[in-house]
């Protein structure tokens, strides 16, 4: 596949906190996670915190039912950042429920709809069974085909400017990639030292899939970890800033999520130094395939 041509850069965004999808559209290494961030208010004050400190990339998810309450924060809070709607990346994903061609398409219309959006940044599958059916169940494989069949079809019309999955394992991507007219720009996993995904890594850099970590603090279990505060000790850092830099190191982007406004500040210091090479071998060392969220391996 020849390279997509690289599309310009918003003026707010900087280059080197930036990556290029295969669609040619720039995409921020550092966005903002909102699972679990509920109600007007802390949807605000983080979105706040994030603007404030250099966010460009929201992540959302129908199935985190904050799109309404983060489009109102964003129709607020983007004049007042000096800011327009194209300055911010946005992302949400297919609820595992609405799995299916038609159930797809309305499903994303109405994504846009709460975020009070014409078109999204990205749209992700966001995981490959369907929900209410056995992972097992080989009926998976063929309503997963059919959301993608939706999601390339509001990608052509532009109301998707990029799609992509998430918990997809390789084999999962492999099926994609032989049955479909538009690849996914991103898979977006579980990636941490604890789940460090370097087969899945390297298969997404051959195949010009960006990926995209979720969980990079371990759902706020690994910042306690004593690697991992030795080395932000040593380094002057947060154990927070040194997971996030483990992954941006191997060009993975990141979406720490946080309702504390200090947090959100903290987690988006990361680009005036870095981490040694011993460094990131001894967080790799920690590879253990424990994962803090879920496996996606047993979905048929
Ligand atoms: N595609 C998927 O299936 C999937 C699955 C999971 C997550 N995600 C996305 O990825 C985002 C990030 O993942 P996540 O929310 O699971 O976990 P995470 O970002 O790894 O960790 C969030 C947790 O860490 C705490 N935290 C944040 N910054 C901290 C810091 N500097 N020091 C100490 N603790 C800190 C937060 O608490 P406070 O809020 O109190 O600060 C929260 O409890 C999600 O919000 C979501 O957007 C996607």
């Amino acid at each position: 596949m020849q390279p997509a041509q690289r599309k310009p850069l918003p003026r707010s965004w900087a280059l080197e906190r930036t990556v290029w999808l295969n669609t040619g559209a720039p995409m921020p290494l550092l966005g903002l996670g909102t699972f679990r961030l509920q109600g007007e208010e802390a949807v605000r004050l983080s979105l706040d915190a994030a603007l404030e400190n250099g966010y460009r990339l929201v992540d959302t998810a129908a199935v985190y039912r904050n799109e309404a309450a983060i489009g109102r924060a964003l129709g607020e809070l983007l004049p007042r950042h000096g800011l327009a709607r194209g300055d911010v990346f946005l992302t949400s994903k297919l609820s595992p429920k609405d799995h299916g061609g038609e159930l797809a398409e309305k499903a994303c219309l109405r994504s846009l709809e709460e975020l009070g959006c014409d078109y999204l940044d990205l749209y992700l599958i966001h995981w490959p069974g369907t929900q209410g059916r056995p992972q097992q169940d080989p009926g998976n494989r063929e309503r997963r085909q059919q959301s993608w069949r939706a999601l390339e079809k509001l990608h052509e019309a532009g109301k998707l400017r990029a799609i992509g999955v998430s918990n997809y394992t390789i084999r999962h991507l492999e099926e994609l990639l032989a049955d479909c007219r538009v690849p996914p720009a991103v898979l977006q996993v579980e990636f941490h030292p604890e789940v460090a995904q370097s087969e899945l890594l390297a298969f997404c850099h051959q195949k010009g899939i960006h990926l995209q970590a979720y969980s990079s603090l371990g759902a706020g279990q690994l910042v306690g970890r004593a690697e991992v505060v030795n080395i932000a000790t040593q380094q002057g850092r947060s154990p927070a800033q040194v997971l996030l830099r483990w992954a941006l190191r191997q060009g993975v982007s990141v979406i720490p999520k946080s309702a504390s406004a200090s947090r959100v500040a903290e987690n988006s210091q990361l680009w005036t130094w870095d981490l040694s090479q011993t460094d990131v071998e001894e967080l790799s060392a920690m590879d253990c395939g424990k994962r803090h969220c879920w496996d996606p391996s047993a979905v048929a």
